[in-house]
């Protein structure tokens, strides 16, 4: 790199912009992966995350929230440990700050719904209170209690992944070729 031109970064930055398309066909392929894991519960991972999507569309979500909702377990297909953290890294420069809040808490809010099972802390979430805004914490809370803890109905009317593609390649599709400040 200490080589490198200002030409020849000029060719990389816009043959990443070009390639960006590949980014949501990477996601809609982990997300399709999703459909082999279900570990015990009543739905696959798939299903899991599709009716998670589908029920904030249906209570008026806009697109980023629907497609994070969509995307809030892609972390599984690598790692159940750390998965929250999976999805909000790659979600994080493509979504507002309270929607990749939303994914990173995720599993602290849902254990309100479960962790009470095998003696974990129901009241996790309470630990992100001083962190997160007001807005940012109505936005978890209604993700959680609304919308993940309730979507392993193997019955439910859930959309198919075709449904939710194009706004995927919206939201995955603003090319990033600026590093981030922040990380
Ligand atoms: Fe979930």
């Amino acid at each position: 790199m200490d080589e490198s031109t200002a030409e020849q970064w000029a060719v990389i930055g816009v043959e990443t912009a070009q390639n960006q398309g590949r980014v949501a066909e990477r996601v809609l392929g982990m997300l399709r992966s999703l459909s082999e894991i279900t570990d015990g519960f009543a739905t696959d991972q798939l299903t899991h995350c599709l009716q998670t999507a589908t029920r904030a569309e249906r209570d008026g979500a806009d697109d980023e929230v629907v497609v994070a909702s969509l995307c809030h377990d892609i972390g599984k297909a690598i790692s159940v440990p750390g998965h929250p953290q999976i999805a909000a890294a790659i979600l994080k420069p493509y979504v507002r700050p309270e929607v990749h809040s939303m994914i990173l808490v995720h599993q602290d809010f849902q254990g309100a719904h479960y962790y009470h099972h095998f003696g974990g802390d129901p009241n996790a979430r309470e630990k992100h209170r001083d962190t997160l805004t007001d807005e940012e914490w109505k936005l978890a809370e209604q993700f959680a209690d609304d919308w993940d803890q309730k979507a392993f109905d193997p019955d439910y009317d859930t959309l198919p992944l075709e449904h939710f593609e194009d706004r995927v390649r919206k939201v995955f599709g603003a090319a990033q070729i600026v590093p981030p400040k922040d990380d």
